[in-house]
């Protein structure tokens, strides 16, 4: 039979070119595209859904639907007032990094299946380690995110924790394990308790000080009342940035706390770990080295493409405990230590993409200082924000800015409405709008507008273009409200 699958090297070279063609026009025309596109979920769907096709079409036929029909129906992400959630712009590189990585197709199980990929992944794991300043005893491994890494952390703390060999006999009943989060943390976290049996219930909040970071002492009130009612405290979660209002909790006295009740730590970093890289905001990592477990996302702020996270483990014997599994399929036999290594001993999954390459030629092509110049320049922009909102007689900060997260509120004088509610219809209102996009927060139970500057496309002069924009969808709202 005739493969019909494979491209003729010439083929692939015409559609090749046409893609990146399609990207550099795509990347180019991005700043002046609308952020959210004008349509409805009916639409869209509409747009693409056709029955299943039984002969294939030409690909460069393939490649307009997703330059025309596609591309300009997404959310743009890498768009520079692109301010919702925890949202990277990813970069040229990584997205080549992509393409390579596919044409490999290497499954990054271990060694003996992807030998220069794991070798890679070491030393651009070796390097997210120097980044952060932890010392070379430590192991990790890329996972598909934070959430993935989050959840890798807290099984390694389950099995260090929990009574008994849980990996063998599940948890057996007794005192319940407690794990401790300041308000601010990331759902991920009671998602991970959940699924590893420990309880979403179990996941005890800690209130916060005026800058929305873990207050001490209501940790410490916490851990003894539950040790007086018969809990078990296990571990306490550090937000490096917490995806509200990015908030950075005080790690060297968590962690010294955490030294004296035996508590494991894990540093929640997904956003704001790689802020490590920029000067201004290194003395939040003191302390990181006493952590047991880190989880950072490079598809967030080292910048690359969507699908890579990362997870960090002080004790290799620890991680190994409770991943390391032998079925016969994955006894390797007959190497030597280095070659014997595999990542199923060290996270959850078995089958794994090449995310390393990404995360190398990113360091590699752009370096540490470039990319921390740029994260320099993000938190730069928050703060220009913070300083127009404190300037105006319209709008007000809702918290601190921290590192590159900023929440406000338009707050007019004389304005004797509902603020919440008429800050959801702005928020509303300037997502359909399309020139601007953020997101929201609730903070101490009020509605706010939320941004996280994470592009390092995005300017000064877009933080005044916001502020406009806000003020523009108000006087829509408010209009329309008469
Ligand atoms: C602090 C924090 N932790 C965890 C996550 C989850 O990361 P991911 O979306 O990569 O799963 C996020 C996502 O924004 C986050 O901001």
């Amino acid at each position: 039979m005739d493969n019909r699958i494979d491209l003729p090297p010439e083929e692939l070279r015409r559609l090749g070119c046409a893609a990146v063609e399609l990207m550099a026009r795509y990347l180019e025309n991005l700043p002046r595209s609308r952020i959210m596109p004008d349509s409805t979920a009916a639409r869209i769907r509409a747009a693409v859904e056709e029955p299943l096709p039984e002969s294939g079409a030409d690909p460069a036929a393939l490649l307009e639907t997703v330059e025309n029909v596609i591309l300009p129906l997404s959310r743009q992400n890498g768009h520079p007032r692109f301010f919702g959630y925890v949202a990277s712009p990813g970069t040229a590189i990584t997205a080549i990094g992509d393409l390579l990585a596919s044409t490999l197709n290497a499954n990054v199980t271990s060694w003996r299946s992807a030998p220069a990929a794991t070798e890679l992944e070491h030393v651009a794991v070796n390097w997210v380690k120097e980044i952060l300043g932890c010392g070379p005893e430590w192991v990790g491994l890329f996972v598909s995110g934070g959430s993935m890494a989050n959840f890798a952390g807290l099984a390694a703390m389950r099995n260090a924790k929990a009574a008994g060999d849980v990996n063998r006999s599940g948890l057996r009943s007794g005192p319940a394990l407690r794990i401790y989060i300041s308000e601010e943390g990331h759902y991920s976290i009671r998602k991970a308790a959940g699924l590893l049996g420990i309880g979403r219930e179990n996941v005890q909040f800690v209130q916060t000080d005026a800058r929305f970071r873990m207050d001490l002492a209501h940790l410490r009130e916490r851990v003894e009342q539950d040790r007086r009612e018969g809990h078990s405290p296990a571990c306490v979660v550090v937000n490096a940035g917490a995806v509200g209002t990015g908030a950075f909790d005080p790690l060297p006295e968590i962690a010294g706390f955490a030294r004296e009740r035996n508590l494991w730590v894990h540093v929640d970093g997904a956003y704001g770990g790689f802020a490590a890289l920029a000067p201004s905001a290194r003395r939040f990592f003191r302390g990181i080295a006493e952590a047991d477990s880190v989880a950072l996302d490079p598809h967030k702020w080292l910048y690359t493409s969507m699908g890579c996270g990362c997870v960090l483990y002080r004790d290799p014997a620890a991680a190994r405990a409770t991943f390391a599994h032998q079925a016969d399929y994955t006894r390797v036999v007959g190497w030597e230590r280095d070659e014997a290594f595999a990542f199923w001993d060290f996270g959850p999954e078995l089958s794994r993409r090449f995310r390393a390459l990404s995360v190398w030629l990113q360091l590699k092509h752009h370096g540490t200082k470039a990319l921390g110049e740029a994260i320099e320049h993000n938190m730069a922009c928050a703060r220009y924000l913070r300083k127009l909102v404190e300037a105006s007689a319209d709008f007000e900060m809702m918290a601190p800015v921290e590192l590159s997260i900023f929440c406000f509120r338009y707050a007019p004088a004389g304005f004797t409405g509902d603020l919440d509610a008429l800050n959801e219809r702005i928020l509303f209102e300037l997502q359909r709008d399309g020139s601007s996009y953020l997101s929201n927060a609730r903070l101490r139970g009020r509605f706010a507008l939320r941004g996280c500057v994470l592009n390092y496309r995005t300017t000064e002069r877009d933080m005044e273009i916001l502020l406009d924009d806000v003020r523009r969808a108000a006087r829509t709202v408010m209009e329309d409200g008469r």
